[in-house]
């Protein structure tokens, strides 16, 4: 596979060619003004950006087919795209080229409350699935933080996790089947509503976390879980980020309990998320704090949990336990850990949004080295994520009095070094977010040259020509 081979352009006869097969309204050519949104996802910076030649809005597998034999015959490089809500620039078309945009591609196709599955399409909103599926006190477990914005496709192509990833796990556990459209054009339908299912290769798990490099979705089956009767949001404040910390990886053994979600935020991630939100917390002045979520299948069992929980995290430290038992006190303390990433993006938009994740119990140590990072290189580093599932999105952000030019100097070498610190403790780059085009000179720091090489010959398995979103996740 040689990705700097001269792949071809979208001249008029093919953009013709491309109308024919989506029409002509499902097109965006030769207008930058329509297609500057198209060349870039979440990371900010004009280095992860690119615009495409054309963009496409198929509506089903069959059009998707045709585009993917007109760009092998045509060596032309074709980028998957859901909402734009990444965090890896996967879905930006860093050869340009074509980028097939899913966002017509948008109906729930079924709801079987009998086999506990939905059976939708790639472009649906995420949260648009709990939305329709919550009638039948049925819900899809597997939504990460942007389940407002971003796509199931997106979703399942980065196998996104979220906060409820410590009890529920992470997208691939509810993806039951797919139908997908391969780099050579076939479309192949892989599992069903089948909870087992040994009958080969499993294609589906290596599709799932893919990237978009290997094929493009079409229909998704999820599993469906029953919705939980009973749910509450514990608001744990603690004097300083260790404190709050250390009492994770006690939570997650010695409690015997299994909660959703345990999410931390330092001071500096909550203070810039209130201000974002023009929202006021009389904790927003907090050291550190946890959010401990529990559901069950009463209140009683939900009352035990949190009850348990919160004695230990008073035993450990805790200034105070809030807890948040309805919808709307619950959805306020969620909405300020939601809305981080778009806050410090208003607000330090130079700066990089990590991604590193450890097992859960090397979680305090993950944090003490981040601190020293911060620290060594003189960099605010605000942390923030799901600390109990070992995932935290450690930001750092550019002092507004270092130059640029001493910024970009700088960041690579910290994030090499946090990056080899994090692979000591048994850890890895990305945990939810993917590699991409963001971080995928930095794959050899954690993959070792026989699993680089037998990811690069599944991937020219598949993609011989190199077609489908070239430039992502191989250095
Ligand atoms: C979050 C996103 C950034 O956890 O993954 O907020
Ligand atoms: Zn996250």
């Amino acid at each position: 596979m040689n990705s700097m081979k001269k792949y071809g352009k979208v001249i008029p006869a093919i953009a013709d060619e491309i109308k024919q097969i989506v029409g002509e309204k499902n097109v965006i050519y030769r207008n930058p003004e329509a297609m500057v949104q198209y060349s870039h996802d979440e990371v900010a910076g004009p280095e992860y950006a690119k615009m495409p030649d054309i963009v496409v809005k198929p509506i089903n597998a069959k059009e998707i087919s045709k585009i993917m034999k007109l760009a092998n015959r045509e060596t032309i490089p074709v980028t998957p795209r859901g909402a734009g809500s990444g965090l890896s620039c996967g879905a930006v078309p860093i050869y340009g080229g074509i980028l097939l945009s899913i966002e017509r591609m948008n109906r729930i196709l079924e709801i079987d409350p009998a086999n506990m599955t939905c059976t939708v399409e790639a472009g649906v909103v995420t949260n648009q699935i709990n939305d329709a599926v919550k009638e039948h006190s049925l819900f899809y477990a597997g939504y990460p933080m942007s389940l407002e914005t971003c796509f199931i496709g997106g979703n399942v192509a980065e196998n996104a996790g979220g906060g409820k990833a410590v009890k529920y796990g992470v997208t691939g556990r509810y993806v039951l089947g797919m139908e997908v459209v391969l780099p050579n054009g076939d479309i192949v339908m892989m599992g069903g509503k089948r909870v087992k299912d040994v009958t080969g290769y499993n294609m589906l798990g290596l599709m799932v976390g893919s990237e978009g490099t290997l094929g493009i979705f079409t229909k998704i089956i999820l599993k469906l879980t029953p919705l939980p009767k009973a749910k509450v949001a514990l608001l744990v404040l603690f004097k300083t980020v260790d404190e709050a910390i250390d009492v994770v990886p006690a939570l997650m053994t010695g409690s015997g309990i299994i909660p959703t979600a345990i999410e931390f935020m330092d001071k500096l991630s909550v203070q810039t998320s209130c201000k974002y939100l023009n929202e006021h917390f009389a904790y927003e002045e907090a050291g550190a704090m946890l959010i401990i979520e529990v559901d069950g299948s009463s209140e009683k069992e939900v009352e035990e949990q949190y009850d348990t929980i919160g004695e230990i995290c008073m035993k450990k430290g805790a200034i105070e336990v809030y807890v948040a038992d309805n919808h709307t006190t619950s959805e306020r303390v969620w909405r300020v850990r939601r809305n981080i990433a778009e806050a410090f993006k208003v607000y330090s938009p130079i700066q990089s949004l990590e991604d590193i994740v450890v097992p859960f119990a090397q979680i305090p140590d993950l944090v003490r080295e981040v601190e020293a990072f911060s620290a060594k290189y003189g960099v605010l580093i605000p942390t923030y994520g799901h600390a109990g599932d070992g995932n935290l999105h450690s930001t750092p952000v550019k002092p507004p009095e270092m130059t640029m030019e001493k910024w970009k100097e700088i960041l690579p070498l910290l994030l090499k070094e946090l990056y080899q610190a994090t692979f000591k403790l048994g850890g890895t780059i990305s945990g939810e977010h993917g590699i991409g085009y963001k971080r995928k000179k930095y794959m050899t720091l954690v993959i070792s040259k026989e699993l680089m090489s037998l990811m690069k010959s599944v991937k020219a398995a598949i993609d011989p020509k190199n077609i489908l979103n070239p430039g992502k996740i191989f250095p």
